[in-house]
Formats: C-alpha cells, structure tokens, sequence
C-alpha cells in the first residue's frame, strides 16, 4: 500500500544527511563508514528510492582539529558517502557543516570532490563561519551552484534582532512590498554566495513569499560595508 505522500516523492528533488545517530539517550556524530553506509541504506527503505543528494552531517563534531589521522577520517567518511553514490544509492553527495571552520585545513588533493557543501548562511552567520565556507567551497574548486546555505534566519524570524535591523538596506532599489524577512532570506544567498538556501515548508504561506523575494538582487555595495564592518569587529576583539 503507497503511504501518505509517496505519489509526490517522485516529482521533487531529495536531500538528506547522515552521520547523526539519535540513539536514545546517547545521540552522537559518527564518521564510521559502516554506521554512514546502513544510514543511507536506511534512508533509501524510508524514502522507497535513492535520494538526490545525501550530505555528510557536521563533521567537523568528530574531528578536533588538524591532523594526519583526522584528515584520512575524514578522507574515509567522504569516500564511503562517494561509493554509495556511484552504486546508485543516492544521485550525488556532499558536506553539510554548521561550524566549518577547521574543515578547509583538512582538505587537500587526496579527499574525494563533493557534488555540494552546505554552511550556514546569511546576516547571522558570522564573519568566520562565512571566511571558512567560502575557503571550504574553494578548496574543492566548488561553484556558488554548489554551495548551499542553511539557517537563513539565524534560527527564528521572530527573534529581537530582527526588529533593530532592517535587510532591505541590503536589497537593490526598488524593493516596495518586500517584507524583512523575505530580504533576510534573499540575503543569505550571497552571504555566502549560495545557489541554494534550505528553508522550512511547513506554510505554503511562507514558503511562497520566499520564493517570491527571489526575483530582487543583494545591494553589493551593501554588503561589501556588511563584511567589512564584520571583520573589524573582529579583529578588534582581543586575542
Ligand atoms: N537550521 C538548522 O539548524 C536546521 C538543522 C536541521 C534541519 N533543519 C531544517 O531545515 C529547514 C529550515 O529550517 P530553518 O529554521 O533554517 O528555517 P525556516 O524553518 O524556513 O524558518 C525559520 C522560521 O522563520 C519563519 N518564516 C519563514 N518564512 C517566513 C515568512 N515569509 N514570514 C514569516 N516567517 C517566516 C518560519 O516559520 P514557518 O515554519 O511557519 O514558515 C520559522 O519559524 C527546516 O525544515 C528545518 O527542520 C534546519
């Protein structure tokens, strides 16, 4: 018997990711090969066919730093979510990280190319997290279309920030009829410069108007001010 939705499954594109294991009470990031390979065996069953793109979950929460052994963990993990793509159980895979910043150091000529990265994006993510994505995407000669953005909205549109702050300033003229939250969202695909943003479906609603600010631009002048602003916050910030 189909289940609720599985007519539909066919005409979308699916992303998931592996490599948390929510065990009860003792969650926990792995980059066992093994543990990933049943993951995305497992998702398969689920779905009842591969998924489009299968990101490797943070793993940056197994690797404390740089080192030899890290780096070949991670080569290992990288090529156990490669092979299942090319047996067929999943269209691509990629890395999906939430702190990047140990990662670029990780990587060199020996660690397979992943078809995305996905980093946290938008006016939130830091100066540091957006420096470190950009070097990760780079490291991998990574296109923005590859790149993917998450958590546009820091976490939550509602939070007080967003009433200080208006993102329309970073949006090209004329912008009339734009909400706040719709430019933070077209924001976030150029900081980093991203050819996707992940965002929530839960309200058609919203997700519509999301799609909607689409058609403005980023201001880059505006955001040029934006970045630089970050980093001398930073740098001013003792050691
Ligand atoms: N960010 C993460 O750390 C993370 C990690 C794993 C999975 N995910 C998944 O990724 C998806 C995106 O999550 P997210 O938290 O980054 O973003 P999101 O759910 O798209 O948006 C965050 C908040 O903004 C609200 N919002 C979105 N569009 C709006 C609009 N046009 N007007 C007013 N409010 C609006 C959402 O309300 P509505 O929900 O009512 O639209 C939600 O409360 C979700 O499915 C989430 O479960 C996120």
């Amino acid at each position: 018997m189909a289940t609720a939705g599985s007519d539909l499954l066919p005409r979308f594109e699916l992303s998931t990711k592996v490599g948390f294991f929510p065990a009860a009470g003792r969650a926990e990031h792995s980059l066992d090969p093994c543990r990933l390979r049943e993951a995305v065996e497992q998702t398969n069953r689920d779905l009842g066919r591969a998924p489009d793109l299968v990101f490797l979950h943070n793993p940056e929460r197994s690797l404390t730093g740089f080192s030899a052994a890290n780096q070949d963990r991670l080569g290992t993990a990288c090529a156990a979510v490669e092979r299942a793509a090319a047996e067929g159980l999943c269209g691509g895979w990629g890395i999906s990280s939430w702190d990047p910043r140990s990662l670029p150091g990780l990587v060199d000529g020996t660690l397979p190319r992943p078809d995305a990265v996905m980093v946290r994006a938008g006016l939130l993510a830091g100066i540091d997290v957006l420096e470190a994505s950009e070097a990760l995407a780079a490291r991998w000669g990574l296109d923005p279309a590859r790149l993917w953005g998450m958590s546009p909205f820091g976490g939550s549109a509602t939070q007080p920030l967003w009433g200080k702050l208006d993102p329309r300033v970073f949006i090209q003229e004329p912008h009339d009829g734009l909400s706040a939250v719709q430019a933070t969202f077209r924001v976030a695909c150029w900081l980093p410069r991203a050819g996707r943003i992940a965002v929530g479906t839960d309200s058609p609603s919203h997700l519509g108007e999301l799609v909607d600010a689409l058609q403005y631009q980023a201001d880059a002048g505006s955001l040029r001010t934006y970045r630089r602003l970050l980093r001398e916050q930073r740098d001013r910030q003792p050691l």
